[in-house]
């Protein structure tokens, strides 16, 4: 399972990644709002950055909400960087979009996945991934693990290629429920991957074997 940090905040990014367990990175407006970005060239600047921080997949969302836009947004976004995949939100222009990226070879992460319906629509038109959202599922006391398992079999029914890349992640938990389902990827705050660290027994273990070390031999 691949392990891609939800932010877009370059310090985060580098930490992540000099844990080594970081594959690559996806932003949304809402994470890019909160660097410290002021016009649109800075944009394009700051997801360069990221590019160039790893050798793996950035996922970068467009504004637009029309079709035409989106084009325009996402084709010059696929130029900043090799490493660029195109962030879409589910909707029918958005599966438009989608469509027209596939067919001129620019990867794309269909966001704001809540159904499987949406899953399989972005499927159909090639996206790279789809970004079905946990935690705001759990949000609206819907189980949102529960539609990441659905997704999974609707898309093994038929040996689907689009990847499943799940989002809106909230805890440790949601990480290990994903690998058991057998998603592709995993897209989560820092704080949450490194929460995957942690087992009491593990400290309570470190600790003993420290004391028992200074007991016995380092006396
Ligand atoms: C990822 O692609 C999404 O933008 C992100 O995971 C959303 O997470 P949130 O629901 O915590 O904002």
């Amino acid at each position: 399972m691949k392990f891609f940090i939800d932010t877009a905040n370059l310090k985060d990014i580098k930490k992540g990644i000099s844990i080594g367990v970081v594959d690559g990175v996806t932003t949304n407006p809402s994470l890019m709002g909160q660097e410290n970005i002021t016009n649109h060239k800075s944009i394009n600047e700051h997801y360069k950055k990221i590019c160039e921080m790893i050798d793996g997949d950035v996922s970068v969302e467009v504004i637009s909400n029309n079709y035409h836009d989106m084009i325009s947004e996402g084709v010059l976004l696929s130029k900043i960087h090799k490493n660029i995949i195109v962030k879409v939100p589910m909707g029918l222009d958005g599966i438009k979009a989608i469509k027209f990226f596939t067919d001129n070879n620019i990867k794309t992460n269909c966001t704001l996945v809540f159904s499987v319906s949406q899953a399989l629509l972005a499927s159909k038109v090639g996206a790279t991934y789809i970004s079905p959202f946990i935690g705001r599922l759990d949000d609206i006391d819907n189980d949102g693990l529960n539609l990441i398992k659905d997704i999974k079999i609707a898309y093994s029914n038929y040996n689907v290629k689009t990847k499943i890349l799940a989002a809106s992640i909230r805890s440790g938990l949601h990480i290990s429920k994903c690998s058991l389902i057998g998603v592709d990827c995993i897209t989560s705050p820092l704080k949450h991957i490194l929460s995957l660290f942690n087992h009491p027994l593990t400290d309570i273990g470190i600790k003993k074997f420290e004391n028992d070390f200074n007991r016995y031999i380092n006396k």
